[in-house]
């Protein structure tokens, strides 16, 4: 059922973004960074939103700035204040893509179509199988480079075949950085990532990825590799991606970690000990996978509704902060302003290694619906299920997909070669014997006297517990506030007695923070950082205390974050 909704929140001035012209692959540098502020007007955000779209202007309806749609329409038609799925956005009224506030020097426009039509899946005769990236053979790899050129080449002779490798990649750019906004909401942009969207969304994405590789190589059975990260045999970026001379190459990685460079999911460089490394991937692993998420929406991303302001990073399930964004930030390439290419979801795309990444994301997801778990896996509401997509498939078509038909990845076709999971039997090890909390705590000052926290040093706090011992708590990290054109990165310890911060692999490790460059409407995001205590507290073994110390430990830009407040509440039931 969706919900109803009464209550709608003014956001702040922000300018509209301007039109501009559909897609031509080339980048367009007449962008004019004032053009956009030349109206300033009111948002509202709202968790409902009109069944139909473009119905009422919200704003006009809330504030009483009268225009067509006045007040009277929302006391005359209550219906329309009710939540709804997400609709797919207009291509034609596609605008500029940004980074925090600024503007980009990239057109990521998709081609407009008058032609839309609802996709059927075919039927399936024979899966498709994605295989580890590592493990390809030969042939599988021509076959792979071949695809991938072929649409490099459409780059060149048709810039405007939505097919083009660029193109594809301007999927993701006007996705991601606010260049489409919500159908009858300007200035509410749709952004993919940080919700229960997450997951439904790059599956798509990957499908007609793959689909159009298949028809270019007039190869039915092609599929796309997965870069098996999980796994300490794939912790390095699989060596067909960085051949020179390939088409897989992209020069914009950090040079520094190209293989044979363990990746280090953690984003701590003071750890060098690839044993160390693996150790803290696998924990990571297990964690995001098994031990932290109580709900489905705490591993898929929350709600994330037609009219609501655009999710950020804390918002995201447990897969897509973790591992997923962990992914983006290491291999990202920081002599590029904003860590472009993988490091920043408008360029992500333009990386081959881009999309094998998301396979393993997406093959996170196939394995996390097996795991059998103490809540419900199933989100039922229909504002998740409706919600839709619009893509173009591998006939040039442009297609509306539902979130729902993606559930059961077989019938898209594919299934995972099947390998093995090391993070299964990852649990961090429980401590023997609490922590002595008198000790601990001495010194240690109370949120009170530290909070608002401008990160800029590792800082202890001491914070009170909702009930003793170990209860079903959620540790929130209070609007937290961040230069959104900045790579962070800080993670948090409970009651951590030896203080080793770049071992993740501990009962202590509550969890981390990691936002890479990117776009949210408002100059500041502001948001809370929730973290499931359940497997902590059992894991170290928490005494009858009445309250816990946590450290936070700024890795990368912490002088970018500041807190607002910390605090211990009671997990809500699943
Ligand atoms: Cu849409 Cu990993 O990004």
């Amino acid at each position: 059922m969706a919900s109803l909704q009464s209550s709608c929140l003014v956001l702040g001035t922000t300018a509209p973004k301007p039109r501009i012209p559909p897609s031509s692959a080339k980048p367009s540098h007449h962008l004019l960074p004032n053009a956009r502020r030349s109206h300033h007007r009111f948002h509202v955000s709202c968790s409902g939103g009109p069944a139909e779209e473009g119905k009422v202007d919200r704003r006009n309806m809330l504030l009483g700035l009268g225009g067509m749609y006045g007040a009277a329409n929302l006391v005359s038609d209550t219906k329309v204040a009710r939540a709804a799925p997400l609709l797919p956005p207009e291509f034609k009224s596609c605008g500029v893509a940004y980074v925090g506030d600024d503007p980009l020097d990239v057109n990521c426009c998709p081609p407009t179509s008058d032609i839309i039509k609802d996709y059927k899946l075919p039927p399936v005769h024979r899966l498709r199988v994605r295989r580890a990236a590592h493990r390809l053979n030969q042939a599988n790899i021509a076959k792979y480079k071949r695809a991938v050129k072929m649409m490099r080449d459409l780059d060149v002779s048709d810039p405007t075949d939505p097919r083009g490798f660029t193109q594809q990649a301007n999927i993701h750019c006007a996705y991601c950085n606010g260049a489409h906004d919500q159908v009858g909401h300007e200035g509410l942009d749709i952004q993919v990532h940080f919700s229960w969207l997450f997951f439904p969304f790059h599956r798509w994405y990957l499908y007609f990825y793959e689909r159009i590789m298949a028809d270019l190589l007039k190869d039915p059975t092609f599929a796309l590799p997965f870069w098996n990260w999980d796994h300490p045999k794939g912790m390095q970026l699989p060596g067909i991606f960085d051949e020179e001379d390939s088409p897989l190459y992209d020069p914009n990685r950090n040079q520094d970690r190209r293989p044979p460079a363990v990746l280090n999911l953690a984003l701590n460089s003071t750890i060098t000990d690839p044993a160390q490394i693996i150790s803290n991937n696998l924990s990571l692993m297990y964690n995001e996978m098994i031990g932290t998420p109580a709900s489905a929406t705490d591993f898929m991303g929350k709600a994330y509704r037609d009219g609501d302001a655009p999710p950020t990073y804390p918002d995201g399930g447990t897969s897509e902060k973790g591992s997923h964004t962990g992914i983006h930030a290491w291999f990202g390439d920081p002599r590029n302003e904003y860590n472009e290419d993988i490091g920043n979801f408008y360029s992500a795309g333009r990386d081959a290694a881009f999309y094998a990444h998301h396979a393993n994301v997406d093959r996170m997801w196939t394995i996390w619906n097996k795991i059998s778990a103490d809540y419900p896996k199933v989100i039922t509401d229909p504002d998740y299920l409706e919600a839709s997509f619009m893509f173009y498939d591998e006939k040039k078509q442009l297609v509306r997909v539902k979130v729902a038909d993606s559930f059961n990845h077989k019938n898209l076709g594919y299934d995972y070669e099947s390998v093995d999971i090391p993070w299964v039997r990852s649990k961090p090890p429980q401590k023997a014997a609490a922590a002595n909390i008198q000790v601990l705590s001495k010194g240690v000052k109370t949120a009170e006297k530290l909070f608002p926290l401008k990160l800029k040093k590792t800082t202890r706090v001491l914070v009170p517990k909702s009930t003793v011992g170990k209860a079903n708590e959620v540790l929130v990290l209070e609007n937290i506030v961040t230069d959104n054109r900045k790579l962070i990165k800080f993670d948090v310890f409970v009651n951590d007695e030896d203080d080793k911060p770049e071992e993740v692999d501990r009962a202590e490790y509550a969890g981390g923070f990691t936002q890479l460059p990117h776009r949210v409407k408002a100059k500041n995001s502001k948001s809370d950082l929730r973290l499931n205590l359940k497997q902590l507290y059992e894991n170290i073994n928490i005494a009858d205390d009445d309250s816990v110390v946590v450290t936070i430990v700024p890795l990368i830009n912490g002088e970018a974050v500041t807190i607002g407040g910390i605090k211990i509440v009671e997990a809500p039931s699943a």
